[in-house]
């Protein structure tokens, strides 16, 4: 083990981020109704350029008289690159009150994007007398930012989610690709007439979990665009889940009760690791740091893998 501990994340539910455009008013109720851990309400990527204003005054206004109950309520300002972003981050930090949990900063590139929405907040904050920190979640979306997740991962203590977005990551890194996130038809292995598809996103999200591990953030799969398919949703999320990604995003209602299932542990699995856990206990009590579980070995770290589950578990109220 490293001298350096590896720190843990923000202690709260993030199995399913449901997004809308801020500028449809009528769908903030519904949301705040919904079962996500996270409402991500949008002024970026699916708002028209006409609307940004409107919509920045509407998000400011739902946030403080919407009842959003337990979630947590964040909102994408639009990227660095636009002229949009500094007046979202001050209309939202003067205007919006303490139900607003965090910032989302889209398309980040390096560490120096998160220091620099991280300048302006704390300004704002201290003028206006906020006591309470906003925090901060990032979208991996482009080459730059997979060449510095692990800057970005680091560049705020503000810094809470991490998620990867595929479709503007594909475009960035000149994918052949067409589908937002999950199977694409080109991308697989072929022997003896028979074609295996391989997982294109994989490489993009092993590198945002290890970041996101290495730093103490949560890391989140992004959207997954076809949502009338549901069992490519499940088999993208539970690819993510394996990989150790602690939830992802729905850009439809029906994608939530999808995501919740996939990132909330099920009943066997938390049994079982309980049952490791009680296993490596009667170990330790008889001297020993292995043990056989069901015909296979468990030890010391098998105890750190069970313990993830259970936690998992227990955070989301189970
Ligand atoms: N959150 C909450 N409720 C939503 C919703 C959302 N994101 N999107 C749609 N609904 C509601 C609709 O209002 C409708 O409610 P009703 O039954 O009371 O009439 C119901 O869910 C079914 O909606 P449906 O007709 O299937 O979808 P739509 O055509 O109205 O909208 C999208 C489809 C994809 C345009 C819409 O879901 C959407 O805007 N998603 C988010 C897009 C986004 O935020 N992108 C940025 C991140 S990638
Ligand atoms: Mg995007």
């Amino acid at each position: 083990m490293s001298f350096r501990i590896q720190p843990t994340p923000v202690a709260r539910p993030n199995r399913c981020q449901l997004f809308g455009p801020g500028s449809r008013t009528a769908i903030f109720e519904k949301m705040a109704a919904s079962a996500a851990d996270v409402i991500n309400i949008d002024l970026e990527d699916s708002v028209a350029p006409s609307d940004k204003d409107s919509a920045r005054a509407n998000v400011i206004e739902a946030i403080n008289t919407v009842d959003w109950g337990t979630k947590t309520v964040s909102v994408r300002i639009n990227g660095l690159d636009t002229p949009y972003w500094y007046r979202d981050v001050v209309d939202l930090l003067e205007q919006a009150g303490d139900r607003l949990d965090n910032i989302m900063i889209p398309k980040v590139g390096c560490g120096a994007d998160l220091y620099a929405v991280d300048a302006l907040v704390t300004a704002v904050e201290a003028a206006k007398g906020r006591t309470k920190p906003i925090g901060f979640e990032v979208i991996i979306e482009s080459a730059a930012g997979i060449a510095h997740v692990e800057e970005i991962a680091a560049a705020s203590p503000r810094l809470q989610s991490m998620s990867l977005g595929a479709a503007d990551f594909a475009a960035s890194m000149g994918m052949a690709t067409t589908g937002i996130g999950g199977t694409q038809e080109d991308y697989y292995m072929y022997r003896e007439g028979e074609k295996h598809w391989s997982d294109p996103w994989h490489w993009a999200q092993a590198a945002i979990v290890a970041a996101c591990r290495t730093h103490g953030v949560l890391p989140v799969d992004g959207p997954f665009g076809d949502f009338s398919d549901d069992e490519g949703f499940r088999a993208q999320a539970r690819r993510s889940a394996t990989l150790g990604m602690v939830g992802k995003w729905a850009i439809h209602p029906k994608q939530v009760a999808l995501s919740n299932e996939v990132f909330t542990p099920s009943d066997e699995k938390v049994t079982e690791a309980r049952e490791i856990l009680a296993a490596m206990e009667q170990a330790k009590a008889n001297g020993e740091g292995a043990t056989v579980y069901k015909g296979r070995l468990v030890d010391i770290a098998s105890i750190k893998q069970a313990e993830v589950i259970v936690r998992q578990f227990e955070m989301i109220g189970g």
